[in-house]
């Protein structure tokens, strides 16, 4: 209503509203190696095309007279109750989009009281991002230090910040055969970037013969090892429960005997993702791991899901096919590139008002009412 009322005035937005057109503003915005490292997948981009087509094998069938005149996104995700069925995905390395980084994402987050997973990979310290986030729930992603003093360092760091829910990303134990990066030589940790969790731990500083403010490649060249040669086991996930006293959420599951084991290992919840298609070329499109996955486990723990989400209607499928919520990736990034802290809040205001209004026009008042029958699976081409 805001932009029509503006549009009266010759007022257009200065951000697009369609968050798959972002992608085309954000890379005349930013230089080549940053935009290549954001939008970038893993070899031909098989699996990122993959994502988006999951979407379009299914179709919502839209009910009408249902009286879904006022709508309600209100949910709760791991008991925790949230505004709505979207959080921020965890996406480290904000300061090659926007200086402000991971804090500005935050801020914009907080005042729409949606939680953003903050990354190991951030630019800012967790008590940085921590100070930026709002009262709502906080969650912190980990990328699992091979180093246990270090894990456990930044473990209790995170919960001494604040944050409840941990998120154990498993997809990611080494960064995957990416062209766009390789071809420009740009990977940003060998930079600095995205090390302020491991530069300002104090654990970690003991373990380097000069400080990273005095070398920093020396330091990078010590961390990016510790996350990222290490391909943990099952076994091993006792360890994180026995150092973490609140939810786990194992992120990055595709297969579903993978949902099963994690079931096993006591898990509170997975995130059904490939990566948003940056690790696996070749990958089902994530959406399309999701059914199997929600009918052998979605009783046990809960399911959320990511991967190629742009619209208010990807969201109600996913939530339709038994995601109790659904992590935004590159939009907001992009948002954060074109906007700063303004621009992530109208990418989230723009998809928050997107998903309310075609749920209503779909039949819902609310994300619970969703199931699969509002949806069929439509006719491959
Ligand atoms: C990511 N992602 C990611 N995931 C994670 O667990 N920790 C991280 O630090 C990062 N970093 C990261 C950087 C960049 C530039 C991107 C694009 C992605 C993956 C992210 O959490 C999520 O799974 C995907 O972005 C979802 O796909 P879409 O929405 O981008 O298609």
């Amino acid at each position: 209503h805001e932009i029509y009322a503006q549009g009266l005035q010759g007022h257009t937005p200065e951000i697009t509203c369609n968050l798959e057109a972002l992608e085309d503003a954000a890379r005349s915005h930013l230089e080549p190696g940053p935009f290549g490292y954001i939008a970038g997948g893993a070899s031909t981009g098989a699996t990122m095309r993959a994502n988006r087509e999951a979407f379009d094998h299914w179709r919502i069938v839209p009910r009408m007279l249902t009286g879904a005149t006022t709508r309600d996104l209100t949910t709760t995700v791991l008991g925790q109750t949230m505004p709505a069925p979207i959080l921020l995905a965890p996406i480290g390395v904000n300061s090659i989009a926007h200086p402000h980084g991971e804090p500005a994402a935050a801020r914009a987050a907080a005042s729409l009281g949606i939680t953003m997973v903050m990354s190991t990979a951030s630019s800012y310290s967790i008590e940085d991002v921590a100070a930026a986030g709002g009262d709502g729930p906080r969650w912190f992603q980990l990328y699992w230090p091979d180093d246990d003093a270090v894990c456990v360092s930044i473990l209790r760091r995170a919960r001494d910040a604040g944050f409840t829910t941990l998120v154990v990303t498993l997809d990611t134990w080494t960064l995957a055969w990416r062209p766009s990066d390789l071809d420009q030589a740009y990977l940003p940790f060998i930079r600095g970037i995205g090390t302020a969790v491991a530069f300002s731990d104090p654990v970690f500083r003991t373990m380097l013969d000069r400080s990273p403010e005095e070398d920093p490649v020396g330091a990078s060249l010590r961390w990016i090892p510790m996350i990222s040669r290490t391909c943990r086991g099952w076994d091993e996930l006792p360890f994180l429960r026995q150092h973490w006293d609140g939810p786990i959420v194992l992120k990055g599951i595709q297969h579903v005997d993978d949902a099963r084991r994690a079931v096993e290992a006591g898990m509170d919840g997975i995130v059904v993702s490939n990566h948003g298609g940056r690790q696996v070329d070749g990958v089902i499109g994530s959406l399309d791991a999701l059914p199997s996955i929600v009918d052998a486990v979605g009783d046990k723990l809960e399911v959320l899901f990511d991967s190629g989400v742009r619209t208010g209607a990807d969201v109600i499928k996913a939530l339709a096919l038994g995601a109790r919520a659904v992590l935004l990736g590159r939009p907001y990034v992009y948002g954060l590139a074109l906007g700063g802290e303004a621009g992530v809040r109208h990418v989230l205001r723009s998809i928050l008002a997107d998903l309310d209004q075609t749920l209503g026009l779909a039949g819902y008042r609310t994300p619970t009412e969703l199931g699969p029958d509002a949806l069929i699976r439509a006719p491959r081409a």
